[in-house]
């Protein structure tokens, strides 16, 4: 079996694909810049990857780490630049200067598309910091051999440091808590458990380039939470439609249509990406029995 590293291990999709990849039999090792992982290091900085890399000499990488917060990356370009490109640039530096076999997958977003969908891979637009340092990561990681999955996620966190959207519309359906949902963002999100599974296909069969990767039947985030608790019985009663620009607490942009065609997915990897309705089932399902 080939020893696979994630970076970026100990974070929310993280802490989904490592289990999984371990059922699967891979060798796993697992890096995060902080806590329980089995290497620990910034990525960064140039000298930290190198020895990271050197030790572990990994078949795989899968990238997980990135500065995931768009507010953030907005008030913080130089650190959104840090964190989403250069650390790719140490990592894509590593393997073509040690002329190894590795592959590299990275973890991109849907994020680094706006305007009218569905969008295949060649429509960037890119609206925010945050989708412009996730793209420039993809160059950079696109100078080895790679992997750019560009994606979106929803499902039951096992990270204790982080909440995904269906955790927090649970808990705001199950309290009673008034919330407000965009009916003016769309998307296409996969369960976790299905973009893990997609990523472990993808490391056994290692297709070069960039792949939309995600759900048939994209909905706006109002209808997505609309269809979630109607999946739970919960009454939908304490959620209001709203659009991104009727609300104060949106600090930076957000793309309004991230929906994405995965048919190159598809067919390189000969498989069938599921339905969100049929995802936002299942997932309900896991937050039902679990409760
Ligand atoms: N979450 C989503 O809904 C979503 C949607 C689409 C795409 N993605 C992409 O999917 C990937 C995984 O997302 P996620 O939600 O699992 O992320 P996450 O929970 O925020 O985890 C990211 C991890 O990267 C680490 N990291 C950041 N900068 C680092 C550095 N310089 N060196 C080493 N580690 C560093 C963070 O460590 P610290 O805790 O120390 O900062 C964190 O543990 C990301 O690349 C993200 O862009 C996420």
């Amino acid at each position: 079996m080939e020893t696979v590293l994630v970076t970026g291990a100990t974070g929310l999709l993280g802490s989904s694909l490592v289990p999984l990849l371990k059922v699967r039999g891979y060798e796993v090792i697992t890096h995060a810049r902080s806590g329980d992982a089995d290497f620990l290091a910034d990525l960064s900085v140039t000298d930290e990857v190198f020895k990271l890399l050197d030790k572990t000499r990994p078949d795989i990488i899968i990238n997980l780490a990135g500065l995931t917060d768009v507010d953030r990356c907005e008030a913080l370009p130089s650190q959104a630049y840090s964190a989403n490109v250069h650390t790719l640039e140490n990592i894509v530096n590593w393997i073509r200067q040690k002329n190894t076999h590795c592959h590299l997958v990275h973890i991109s977003t849907d994020m680094v598309y706006d305007g009218v969908s569905p969008h295949t891979e060649d429509t960037v637009s890119l609206t925010n910091y945050y989708a412009f340092s996730k793209y420039a990561g993809e160059l950079a990681a696109a100078s080895a051999p790679s992997t750019i999955l560009r994606t979106n996620f929803f499902g039951r966190s096992h990270c204790a440091e982080r909440t995904s959207l269906t955790d927090w519309l649970f808990r705001s359906l199950s309290n009673s808590d008034t919330i407000q949902v965009f009916d003016d963002v769309l998307f296409s999100p996969l369960a976790m458990d299905t973009l893990s599974n997609m990523i472990e296909l993808t490391i056994r069969k290692k297709p070069v380039g960039v792949f939309n990767l995600g759900t048939h039947g994209g909905m706006s985030k109002a209808d997505f939470a609309f269809a979630f608790a109607e999946e739970l019985n919960l009454s939908a009663g304490v959620m209001t439609r709203t659009s991104t620009d009727q609300v104060t607490f949106l600090k930076t942009y957000r793309p309004k249509d991230m929906r994405m065609e995965c048919s190159k997915f598809e067919n390189t990897l000969t498989i069938k990406l599921p339905s969100l309705r049929n995802e936002i089932k299942r997932v309900a399902k896991e937050y039902y029995e679990e409760a």
